[in-house]
């Protein structure tokens, strides 16, 4: 029976796909050294701890008298002043972040020893050590919850004005706090970091213009996990065209590279990437004169037209005017190789003359075919890709007035294509991928790596 309620649930499992179908188009894996930075800036630098320590206010210290002591008692006990000169990270593999939040707390009482009544002073160094542990992933947010929170005393120095302390005092002190010091600072560790989750859940969660084109909205696509090298974050980019439709793309995660001794690492996939310049790349026919202020090579063109034009054409021979048409065809398509990122692009080149009665005369409709290398730069948060034409293929689409061999004209093409049309394509390129400021950590000094499908940055 046991062994059949095994097979059971095994069986039942097996027929769960293997994933939830998440789509990651960019993935980061972030150092311990970066998320204790980060952390850092967060909770110390921007006196979010400070801010909620502030106020605390510690129950009082009864001590019972014995022979050799008075009674003591220490009141209105309150923080006067708190440094928090350290915080340390390390990544616990499953569990999340363990936090170390080092402070000097000074607090101030009234002391009742015997008779005497004076004003107390008590320094008190104490390391706060929880584990942050991601919970409740929904559409992109998650919260976090505080566990295991110790709280370990170090020195305590303790001054009265009278001077007079016994060594009973210190220990008394020492025990209470102890006992009283997690129920009060766990807790706001617990606040803090609800906060900064908030805060750095919104450098994953944006939608972000590209241009006038769309937005991409980047979103956490499953809960961050840990290894014990880097917190692993992985992002959808959902490529939106102005007026709401969606460019899919079918990335999915894949396990990450090593992060080495870098802070931050970013995974771009190829899907994804195409998604992007889909639309980046929605250019209007560009529509021009065919003529030397517009493209050097034009006479030269012309030559080539009229030359391979059959014999009896007369309009090949006529002096109106001829006109070029420049259409994309399709969707450029991005591939990622080892150390090579190259663009294939359809264009449709089209050679015409408009007639007086309005009428046009279709010379020659071209598909060029290229093939365009990459060069990647990352300018201001964003990824920069320029294209530079590597090797064009020319087939013909149709001819109104019967050519047939256009063998001859690919290098005027070619020239027409570098003058004409890639200025324009790198122009609407100029404007960048816009990239999520993860847990906004500067993108400085970015080496960028390009493996089989995916591009990496490495900062
Ligand atoms: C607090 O942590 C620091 C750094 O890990 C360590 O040097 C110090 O001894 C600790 N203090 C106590 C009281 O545990
Ligand atoms: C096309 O023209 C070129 C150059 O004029 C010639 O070498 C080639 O054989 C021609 N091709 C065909 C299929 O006629």
């Amino acid at each position: 029976m046991m062994v059949l309620k095994l097979f059971g649930i095994i069986f039942f499992c097996g027929l769960l796909p293997p994933s939830q179908e998440v789509l990651s188009g960019l993935s980061c894996a972030v150092s311990p050294q970066a998320m204790q930075n980060v952390l850092s800036d967060a909770i110390i630098h921007n006196g979010l701890i400070h801010q909620h320590l502030q106020g605390l206010v510690v129950p009082n210290i009864m001590g019972e008298g014995s022979q050799l002591n008075s009674p003591t008692s220490i009141t209105d006990l309150h923080l006067i002043k708190v440094r928090v000169p350290r915080l340390s990270v390390v990544l616990l593999p499953g569990i999340g972040v363990q936090l170390t939040i080092g402070a000097k707390l000074q607090l101030r009482g009234n002391c009742l020893v015997g008779l005497l009544s004076e004003l107390i002073d008590i320094l008190v160094e104490v390391n706060i050590t929880a584990n942050i542990k991601c919970t409740n992933f929904e559409s992109g947010t998650f919260q976090v919850v505080t566990e295991d929170c110790l709280c370990i005393l170090g020195a305590i120095k303790i001054k009265v004005l009278s001077g007079l302390l016994t060594l009973s005092v210190n220990e008394l002190v020492l025990r209470q706090l102890t006992a009283t010091l997690p129920a009060l600072l766990c807790p706001v560790v617990d606040i803090v970091m609800n906060l900064v989750n908030i805060h750095l859940l919104s450098t994953l969660n944006a939608v972000i213009p590209v241009g006038t084109a769309g937005t991409i909205h980047y979103q956490l696509a499953s809960i961050p996990y840990t290894s014990g090298k880097f917190l692993g974050l992985d992002l959808d980019g959902v490529v939106k065209q102005v007026g709401g439709s969606t460019i899919p793309h079918d990335s999915s995660p894949s396990a990450l590279p090593p992060l080495m001794d870098r802070l931050l690492l970013l995974v771009m996939r190829q899907s994804f990437l195409n998604a992007v310049l889909s639309l980046l790349l929605q250019l209007p026919p560009q529509t021009f004169p065919c003529t030397p202020e517009v493209f050097s090579g034009a006479s030269r063109l012309r030559e080539a037209v009229r030359t391979i034009a059959p014999a009896g054409c007369s309009a090949c021979s006529g002096t109106s005017p001829l006109s070029i048409k420049l259409v994309l065809r399709g969707n450029p398509l991005i591939l990622l190789e080892e150390n090579k990122a190259s663009v294939k692009l359809s264009v449709l080149i089209q050679l015409f003359s408009n007639h007086l009665d309005g009428s046009i005369l279709n010379f020659l409709l071209l598909k060029a075919d290229l093939a365009l290398n990459v060069r990647v730069s990352i300018v201001g948060g964003r990824l920069v890709l320029q294209l530079a034409l590597g090797s064009t293929s020319l087939s013909l689409e149709s001819s109104d007035v019967g050519i047939s061999n256009i063998s001859t004209l690919k290098p005027h093409c070619s020239s027409l294509l570098v003058e004409t049309f890639m200025p324009v394509i790198n122009g609407a390129l100029s404007m960048g991928i816009p990239l999520p400021k993860v847990l906004r950590i500067p993108l400085v000094n970015v080496d960028f790596q390009i493996k089989a499908g995916l591009i990496l940055f490495l900062v």
